[in-house]
């Protein structure tokens, strides 16, 4: 028996997809951009409400109960599923963490060195990392689109829900 996110959850995780594409869309192409004042300020700002939104988001759906998965989903994609969500939560968090610390030490002076090349290393990793995860999730969503066991329609908006006439086609 599968029951739906509640409407606050499915804004959430809508909502969250595009501060995200919104975050990809005005990122930084070099690290001597921070030299403008203004811009290091922004971002330093962005990146403290984009973990602020990711952190109630995560306490939100933990109150909920994360997944629509039945109880007796085979433990094993229960697990993997389990997974995936939790390291999209921690990789998306470090891609902001490691920002917040590249600009710390961008404005501390630390300009060049290994210290910022290493946290730098680890923000384009951790960009990396999530974009592999939601590979994973999106393709997962789209498999149990194609079984029409609800998870999909458990999450989409109404129009896109699995039987909707207007949603696509398998
Ligand atoms: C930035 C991109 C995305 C991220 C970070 C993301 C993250 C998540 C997370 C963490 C969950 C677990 C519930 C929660 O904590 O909110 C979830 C659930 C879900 N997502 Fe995404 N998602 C993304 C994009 C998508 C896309 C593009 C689709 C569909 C094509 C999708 C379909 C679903 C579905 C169907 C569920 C419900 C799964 C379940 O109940 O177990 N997601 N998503
Ligand atoms: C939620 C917040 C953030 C997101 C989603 C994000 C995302 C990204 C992405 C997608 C890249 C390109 C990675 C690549 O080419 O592989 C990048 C690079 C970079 N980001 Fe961020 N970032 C965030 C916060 C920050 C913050 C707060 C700072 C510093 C104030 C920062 C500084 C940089 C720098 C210096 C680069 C590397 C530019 C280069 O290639 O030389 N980012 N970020």
């Amino acid at each position: 028996m599968v029951s739906a996110h509640s409407p606050m959850a499915v804004f959430l995780h809508w909502g969250f997809v595009g501060v995200f594409v919104y975050a990809l869309t005005k990122q930084i192409d070099e690290l001597e951009e921070l030299e403008d004042a203004s811009l290091l300020q922004n971002e330093m700002m962005f990146a403290t409400l984009f973990l602020t939104l990711l952190f109630s988001r995560f306490v939100y759906m933990r109150s909920r109960g994360s997944t629509a998965l039945p109880s007796d989903t085979p433990r094993l994609n229960m697990l993997m599923a389990r997974a995936v969500h939790l390291g999209m939560y921690v990789s998306l968090a470090m891609i902001a963490v490691t920002g917040l610390v590249i600009g710390v030490l961008y404005w501390s002076g630390f300009k060049d060195g290994a210290g910022i090349s290493v946290v730098l290393i680890a923000h384009e990793l951790f960009v990396q990392l999530s974009y592999l995860l939601i590979f994973l999730h999106v393709s997962a969503a789209l498999y149990h689109r194609r079984k029409r066991d609800g998870i999909w329609s458990a999450m989409v908006p109404f129009f896109l829900k699995e039987g909707s006439r207007d949603s696509f086609r398998n």
